[in-house]
């Protein structure tokens, strides 16, 4: 792709003069964005960017796994990997609301950062991987009153005393634009093809207080669902798919016994970039098959909903 040739070399050119002889450091999400940032600025300023990929208990089955063998073995990019689970899990205890959960997460991420930098004697950068998106969706609607839908943790709200300046190489690209270059960079094909993930994880897919337990149970909806569209063949044409885990227990019957357990409701989307996005029209008979399977696979959901709501007005995630 010849745009996305010379965007490479541009982007290049532009990190280096940045960051001249400075240290950087990439936070890893696990998702597409932040790698292909971090393969960008790699190959732009070599050992000078170290990667960290923290761990905050809030990420998917088998996710840490799969990002460190991506790095370490295919890339051959130092990576850091912190082990902050008790610290995020600890904060977020008794915070139901979505934007303190969000902006929790964003200042432990921060401090994280900023406790790695100083153990690599320091660094002058923080590499992100914000898109264009990201950046209209917390500031406001172009034109319209300044309202903040959602505060994603990796752009602006930075804590002031943070002493790191921002180096953000994908903020004009939109996400397709991103594979594209993430092709060209060489990520293999499942990881770009990867669905998005928030960087906050799976903290906003469990409205209301997240427990260890609750997040247990969501990681088990979570990969049958996934695994169920994957084997359907349909995890390309949708965008992005997951399960959320409500705050709602209803009654149910298994066997002869009555059940009292969690709602889980399932969500998928077809879009461009996220902005806005339609529910996909899965058939009915896929749907029950999911049901099936998690209610009888997984210990704490009874009932299985899914959600029809298109963004607008609804949003892609939960919270
Ligand atoms: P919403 O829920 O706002 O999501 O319709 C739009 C897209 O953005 C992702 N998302 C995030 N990504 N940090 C991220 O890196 C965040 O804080 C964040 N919040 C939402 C969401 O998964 C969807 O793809």
């Amino acid at each position: 792709d010849w745009t996305m040739k010379a965007f490479r070399e541009e982007a290049i050119e532009r990190i280096r003069a940045q960051v001249g002889s400075g240290r950087v450091i990439c936070g890893l999400s696990g998702g597409v964005d932040s790698a292909v940032a971090a393969v960008l600025i790699h190959e732009a300023i070599g050992d000078q960017l170290t990667c960290v990929f923290v761990d905050h208990g809030l990420l998917r089955m088998g996710e840490a796994g799969q990002v460190v063998t991506l790095f370490r073995d295919h890339y051959n990019i130092p990576l850091v990997h912190v082990q902050a689970q008790d610290l995020f899990i600890g904060a977020l205890e008794g915070v139901s609301d979505p934007e303190v959960k969000r902006k929790t997460i964003g200042r432990l991420f921060i401090e994280v950062f900023d406790e790695e930098a100083k153990k690599i004697g320091g660094a002058d950068f923080l590499a992100q991987g914000t898109l264009y998106p990201d950046v209209i969706e917390s500031v406001s609607f172009t034109g319209g009153p300044s309202v903040t839908i959602k505060s994603h943790h990796n752009v602006g709200g930075l804590p002031e005393r943070m002493k790191m300046k921002l180096v953000e190489p994908l903020r004009e690209l939109f996400k397709d634009e991103v594979r594209v270059l993430g092709r060209e960079l060489g990520l293999p094909d499942a990881f770009v093809g990867r669905h998005p993930f928030p960087g906050p994880g799976l903290a906003i897919r469990v409205p209301g207080e997240i427990t260890r337990e609750k997040l247990e149970i969501l990681r088990k909806a979570d990969a049958i669902y996934l695994e169920e569209i994957r084997n359907a063949g349909l995890y390309d044409e949708i965008w992005q798919a997951f399960a959320v885990l409500l705050p709602v227990k209803t009654v149910g019957v298994m066997g002869d016994a009555r059940t009292y357990d969690h709602v889980c409701a399932l969500r998928a989307v077809t879009s461009i970039d996220g902005m806005t996005a339609d529910f996909y029209p899965f058939d009915m008979k896929f749907l029950g098959r999911v049901a099936t399977r998690i209610i009888n696979e997984v210990k704490g959901i009874n009932r299985v909903t899914y959600d029809i709501t298109s963004k607008p007005p609804g949003t892609i995630e939960w919270e």
